[in-house]
């Protein structure tokens, strides 16, 4: 009889997850492997377990929907996140329950589909010796040791269209627009979705927001212009603090908000201003094209890793091509916005106003 493998999907969901499991299964049944699917990120893993058989019944239909069949998690006892690139360490009793739950229902080991904190959970199980191989997901795109999480594009392709319907409706009003986007440490649905988009400004969390040298802007712009749209990323920093609401991990909303407040502080009366926050609309709905045709790749790659005993690995893109490389180099550290990336530049050179 061939050996069954554990799926599940951990952290935030994001539009791809259901593509990965699909494809997932569908390379691995021919290949003489069986699937279960661990509910509700690594909390299925631990007592009380909660499975379900992934056949080809269980995933036919599903790569083009959103979410997750197995839902999901971003809390619990397996958490491994404690933001900006952290890690914490699961108690060794949890470790202890996950590996005698594989064993006592006969499961030879996992593909862990999430961001760094469940992948962070992956590699401490890794370690202490469950077959494990990673599939990296977030819409953030923020994880070092891959040029492209699934996700993404899908909740790019979100905000410019937020951000295109804004364009008409600033201009018609002669107001300013501050369009709130996901990403607390990295800023990269904010600069892509921005630079898209054609919005004239784009507040990343990377840098200090200089909130005089913002205003300043927003005077010229709307001398020569009369309204403006300005891209903000959830997690914008004033020089020691952040805007909205403050802390490693809990929730950072209404960055756009405090941003307006703080300019409104300054300019009593003096702009038009409104807000829209994106929310979770960019983690929602059907994945986009690409980010199907990632992850099927993603999946194909993780059964076929598995297969060649790939154990405490991950699978991610590297300049075009979709490799393996052990989770803990993948992890390291959080990939941010920086001055020399080529969406920076162009938007810089475009005349678009960036903070810094
Ligand atoms: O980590 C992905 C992310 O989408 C962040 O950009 C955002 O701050 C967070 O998830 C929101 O998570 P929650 O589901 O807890 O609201």
């Amino acid at each position: 009889m061939g050996k069954t493998i554990g799926i599940l999907t951990g952290g935030g969901d994001c539009a791809g997850l259901n593509a990965v499991i699909a494809a997932v299964v569908k390379t691995g049944l021919p290949m003489g492997y069986s699937f279960v699917g661990f509910e509700h990120g690594w909390e299925g893993v631990l007592d009380p377990v909660a499975f379900m058989l992934l056949d080809l019944d269980a995933v036919r239909g599903i790569s083009h929907q959103g979410g997750t069949i197995l839902r999901t998690t971003n809390k619990g006892r397996f958490a491994g996140k404690t933001g900006a690139g952290g890690v914490s360490i699961i108690a060794p009793d949890i470790i202890a329950q996950a590996k005698a739950n594989l064993e006592k229902h006969h499961v030879d080991g996992l593909i862990v589909i999430g961001g760094d904190g469940t992948l962070s959970g992956a590699a401490q199980l890794a370690d202490a010796g469950v077959n494990i191989v990673g599939v990296p997901k977030s819409i953030d795109n923020d994880l070092s040791g891959t040029d492209m999480t699934f996700g993404f594009s899908s909740a790019v392709s979100v905000a410019v269209d937020a951000l295109d319907k804004i364009h008409t409706t600033a201009s018609s009003h002669d107001r300013v627009f501050f369009v709130e986007c996901m990403g607390r440490h990295a800023g990269w649905i904010t600069l892509y979705a921005g630079l898209a988009a054609n919005v004239n400004a784009i507040l990343l969390p990377e840098f200090d927001v200089d909130i005089s040298d913002l205003i300043a802007f927003l005077r010229r712009r709307l001398k020569t212009r009369g309204s403006a749209i300005v891209a903000v990323a959830e997690g914008i920093t004033l020089p020691g603090r952040v805007l909205g609401k403050a802390g490693a991990e809990v929730a950072l909303r209404g960055a756009a908000d405090h941003l307006l407040q703080e300019i409104e502080k300054q300019t009593p009366e003096e702009f038009e201003m409104r807000t829209v926050t994106l929310g979770h609309t960019q983690r929602g709905g059907i994945p986009n094209a690409e980010d199907r045709i990632l992850a099927k790749r993603y999946g194909v790659a993780a059964i076929e890793a598995y297969d060649k005993g790939l154990f405490g690995h991950m699978v991610r893109l590297h300049r075009g091509d979709v490799e393996s490389l052990p989770i803990q180099e993948a992890i390291g550290a959080l990939k941010i916005v920086t001055t020399d990336h080529f969406a920076y530049q162009t938007a810089k050179k475009l005349g678009v106003y960036i903070n810094r």
